[in-house]
């Protein structure tokens, strides 16, 4: 009998490495590698990158660096770079690091197994050459997983609108919708395996469809989702502001299963800036999609992403990013000072803000929105809330799961209740989470 081999998967970046990584441990355990999440004890480490700014891409390299030594200490170690900065990079990360054994870039995670065995016989090979669409809608990662109450279902791939400053069209491909029939199948199989709300997956979910004849729109398949017997909830991420239809906009007011919550960056409050960005919106027309929202769903919960420091931000186009914060009132937003990224547009266009200047407008944004999100926090205090019960808190002695509006409540209950709906009244606020107590009576849940 052979000895067992062991896997190490560490993921930087987004859900979609997320997925890539549970795709990456299915894959090679057919090839005898047992997942561990001790990486001393692998035999086989993989990096899973994200190259969206340079510092997420530096990263990569400080983790490399703590595996130099590892063959000495372990016969046969290998060591692989998959994911976005393995597909900006290439071959020249074998040639900067020596001691790298494999590379494989987003689109070619089926040839790992292949790649493995090359690197098992001393072959350093490199593979990261975009494949054709045909050939990826057989490939699309199906999330698999174990157990759970929750699970991401990947919906599209890639994104064809370079936004000015970023890299994902060039390491994630052109932009792919799945079969909704297949997606409509990992829907309801996960049911079956006791799945209760799904995560709709991409990078521009709600462009989904729009470039395949005869295809579901994206409204049209969160319609088909919803069909299905003993799916609770249905959410979705990221949307772009620019694809949000009316037909969407009428799933909130239609659709029950579909969360109150949404995930809709901005990026900027300043039409100036929007165009450099080639965002395709203006701040009026941004604003009139979250009027629209709320009004289809009263109390839908808003969260964001916002760059500051982008090439040519002035002070005046800052105020106009805060006083859209102010008009939104995000529930969470991510916030990030503009990183030149190589390939994209922007990266050629002068840099004109200061570093200083560039740290205090992200102080300011963040102290702000700590104060919205305790505000909003403590709007939750006193309200009923329909809770979809996860599992035990980390704690151990209270159960979590999230309210319609995505926030975290923990409580305390019996555990015959995870993967129910239960009616939970918040009693305290905290930075990232509430704390409630479990309803018996039967009252109406907001
Ligand atoms: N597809 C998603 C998210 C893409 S990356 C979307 O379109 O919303 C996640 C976030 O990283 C972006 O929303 C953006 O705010 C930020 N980001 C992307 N490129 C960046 C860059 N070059 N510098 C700083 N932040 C960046
Ligand atoms: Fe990047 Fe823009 Fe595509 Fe989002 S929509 S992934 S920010 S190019
Ligand atoms: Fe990063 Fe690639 Fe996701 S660049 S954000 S891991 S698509």
């Amino acid at each position: 009998m052979t000895e067992n081999k062991y896997l190490y998967v560490e993921t930087f970046g987004c859900q979609m490495n997320v997925n890539d990584s549970e795709k990456i441990a299915t894959l090679l355990k057919d090839e005898g590698y047992l997942p561990t999440d001790d990486p001393e004890r692998a035999d086989l480490v993989i990096l899973n990158t994200c190259s969206v700014r340079a510092k997420a891409e530096q990263k990569v390299y400080g983790h490399l660096g703590r595996f130099k030594g590892a063959r000495s200490r372990k016969k046969g170690f290998l060591l692989g770079v998959g994911g976005c900065v393995a597909q900006q990079e290439g071959e020249r990360l074998l040639q900067k690091v020596p001691w790298l054994d494999l590379v494989f870039g987003t689109h070619n995670l089926h040839l790992l197994p292949e790649i493995v065995r090359a690197a098992e016989r001393g072959e350093r090979r490199a593979e990261v050459g975009f494949i054709d669409n045909e050939t990826r809608l057989d490939l699309f990662p199906e999330t698999g997983g174990e157990g759970g109450v929750t699970r991401f279902v990947t919906v599209m791939q890639g994104c064809d609108n370079f936004c000015s400053y970023c890299i994902v069209p060039y390491v994630r491909g052109r932009e792919i919708s799945r079969r909704s029939s297949d997606i409509i199948d990992e829907v309801r199989k996960s049911v079956a395996e006791g799945v209760k709300e799904v995560t709709l997956l991409g990078q521009n979910v709600n462009s989904y469809g729009l470039k395949t004849e005869g295809e579901l729109s994206f409204a049209g398949l969160i319609r088909r989702i919803a069909e299905v017997d003993g799916l609770e909830r249905i959410r979705f991420t990221t949307s772009h502001p620019k694809d949000i239809s009316p037909e969407l906009i009428a799933c909130f007011a239609e659709v029950p299963k579909l969360c109150g919550h949404i995930h809709l960056p901005a990026q900027s409050g300043s039409d100036a800036v929007l165009a450099r960005m080639n965002r395709g919106y203006t701040r009026a027309g941004y604003l009139e999609k979250v009027e629209a929202l709320r009004a289809a769903r009263p109390g839908i919960q808003f969260t964001g992403d916002m760059i500051v420091g982008f090439p040519g931000e002035t002070e005046e186009d800052f105020q106009a990013t805060i006083s859209l914060m102010e008009e939104v009132r995000y529930a969470d937003l991510f916030s990030f000072i503009y990183s030149p990224r190589p390939e994209t547009a922007a990266a050629g266009i002068r840099d004109t803000v200061s570093r200083k200047e560039k740290q205090s407008r992200l102080d300011r944004l963040q102290t702000l929105q700590q104060q919205m999100k305790r505000e909003r926090n403590i709007s939750f205090v006193g309200t009923r809330q329909l809770v979809l019960v996860e599992g035990v808190s980390k704690r151990g002695d209270q159960l979590y799961g999230r309210i319609d509006g995505n926030r975290i409540a923990n409580f305390a209950a019996d555990q015959s209740l995870i993967g129910t709906m239960a009616e939970v009244i918040i009693t305290q606020d905290y930075q990232n989470s509430l704390l409630g107590e479990i309803v018996t009576d039967k009252g109406d849940a907001r």
